[in-house]
C-alpha cells in the first residue's frame, strides 16, 4: 500500500464519549447486506485498517466476526498498530436477549474476534424478535414481541456485569427511541455511552439525536449514504436516494466529489461517527479522505438540512408481531410505545 493510499489515523476526527474515551469519526461498516462473503467483508477490515481507519462497526449476527478476528489481528501485528489504538464495536442479536444467552453471546464475539475486551457492545434491537436470512417483505415471526423494558432490563443488567468484569468498556443501544430511551436511563445503572440509529441527510432524526447528544451518548449513524445496496425486503416505493438528491449532488459536484462523501463530510461536521461499508479499496479511502478533507461550508451544511425528507429506511416490519399494524409500531412515532395490540395499546409487560 502507498504512501497516497494511507491517511494518518491522527488526522480522523473524533468524538469523546463519557469517561474520557475517544472514538473516531469515522468507522468501517461490516454487514454486507448479504451480498458479500465474510473473506470479502474481511479482507475489507484489513485494508480498512492499513487505511488509516481505526473503528469497526461489528456484529454477532453479520456471520462473520469469526473470519474478521484473525484479519484484525494479522493487520495490527504486521503495521504495528496497538490494542488500545483500535475501537471494536459488537452487537447482541435479537435471538440472545435472555440475560444468560446475552453473556454467552459477547463472551462468543470475543472469542471470535479475538479480543480481551470490546469497545463497545451494542444491543442490536429492543426486540427480542428474529427473521429468517432472505426474509420476504411481509415475513413475520410468530414468536415476535412488543417491546418490553423489564426483560431489556434484565438482560442490560446482567452486560452492566461485563462491564465490571472489564469484558466491555461502553455499552450502546441501537434502533431506539426517545421513549424507550428514556426509561433506560432511568433504570441502568450504568448508561448506555452510545446510540445507533439510521442516520443520512434524508433521514436526520433531529429529536432524537438532540435527545442522545443532551443525555451524553455519542450518536454513531448507521448507512450514512443511504445504504444504495440494501436488502431487496428494506426497498419501498417513495424511499429517497440520498446520493441523487439535487442539492447533494450540487455539492458533490462544487467539490468535486462523489455524493457518497458529501453524505460523509455531512455527518462528521454535524457531530456523529458514520460507518459506511465497503468491500472496494478505492472507496474506503475516498470515504476517510472525506472526512478529513475540504470540509462542506456553512452554505452547504444549510443546504444539506433541506435534504431531511424522513425517509427511514430499514423499517424494521420483519420485527413486527401479530397484533401490530404497521411497521410505525417499532418507533413509538406518537412518543408512546405500543403494546400487543400496535398503536394506542397498553405497552406490554
Ligand atoms: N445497527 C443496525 O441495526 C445497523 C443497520 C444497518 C447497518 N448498520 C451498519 O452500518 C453499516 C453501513 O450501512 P449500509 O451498508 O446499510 O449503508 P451505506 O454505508 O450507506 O451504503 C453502503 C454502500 O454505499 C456505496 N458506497 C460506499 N462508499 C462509496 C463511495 N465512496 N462512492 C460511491 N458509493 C459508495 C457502496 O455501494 P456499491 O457496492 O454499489 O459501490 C456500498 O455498498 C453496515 O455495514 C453496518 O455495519 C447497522
Amino acid at each position: 500500500m502507498t504512501i497516497e493510499n494511507r491517511i494518518d489515523p491522527a488526522q480522523v476526527p473524533s468524538f469523546v464519549l463519557t469517561g474520557g474515551a475517544r472514538i473516531p469519526a469515522i468507522g468501517l461498516g461490516t454487514f454486507g447486506s448479504d451480498r458479500f462473503s465474510a473473506e470479502d467483508i474481511a479482507a475489507a477490515v484489513g485494508v480498512a485498517l492499513r487505511t488509516g481507519y481505526r473503528l469497526i462497526d461489528c456484529a454477532s449476527v453479520y456471520a462473520n466476526e469469526a473470519v474478521i478476528g484473525p484479519v484484525i489481528a494479522e493487520t495490527m501485528a504486521a503495521e504495528g498498530i496497538t490494542r488500545d489504538e483500535v475501537f471494536v464495536i459488537s452487537k447482541v442479536w435479537n435471538d440472545a436477549h435472555a440475560p444468560a444467552d446475552a453473556v454467552a453471546s459477547v463472551h462468543q464475539s470475543l472469542a471470535d474476534l479475538g479480543l480481551d475486551y470490546l469497545d463497545a457492545l451494542l444491543i442490536h434491537w429492543p426486540f427480542p424478535n428474529t427473521h429468517e436470512r432472505f426474509a420476504a417483505p411481509d415475513a413475520r415471526n410468530p414468536t415476535s414481541r412488543p417491546y418490553i423494558h423489564a426483560e431489556y432490563m434484565v438482560m442490560y443488567h446482567a452486560l452492566e456485569e461485563l462491564v465490571d468484569a472489564g469484558l466491555i468498556r461502553h455499552l450502546g443501544v441501537s434502533n431506539m427511541t426517545i421513549p424507550k430511551l428514556r426509561l433506560v436511563l432511568r433504570d441502568a445503572r450504568i448508561a448506555p455511552a452510545l446510540n445507533e440509529l439510521e442516520l443520512h441527510p434524508a433521514f436526520q432524526q433531529g429529536e432524537l439525536y438532540q435527545y442522545s447528544v443532551d443525555h451524553d451518548l455519542v450518536v454513531i449513524g448507521y448507512s450514512p449514504m443511504g445504504s444504495p445496496r440494501r436488502p431487496e425486503r428494506d426497498k419501498f416505493d417513495g424511499d429517497v436516494v440520498d446520493m441523487e438528491h439535487p442539492a447533494v449532488v450540487a455539492i458533490a459536484e462544487a467539490l468535486a466529489v462523489h455524493p457518497a462523501e458529501v453524505c460523509l463530510k455531512w455527518a462528521t461536521q454535524r457531530g456523529h461517527v458514520a460507518i459506511p461499508f465497503s468491500v472496494k479499496p478505492a472507496q474506503i479511502l475516498a470515504n476517510l479522505k472525506a472526512v478529513t478533507e475540504r470540509p462542506l461550508s456553512p452554505e452547504m451544511l444549510n443546504s444539506m438540512r433541506s435534504v431531511e425528507a424522513n425517509s427511514r429506511l430499514i423499517k424494521g416490519q420483519v420485527f413486527l408481531w401479530e397484533g401490530s399494524g404497521s411497521w410505525l409500531d417499532l418507533w413509538d412515532v406518537d412518543g408512546s410505545i405500543p403494546g400487543w395490540s400496535g398503536y394506542g395499546s397498553t405497552a406490554a409487560e
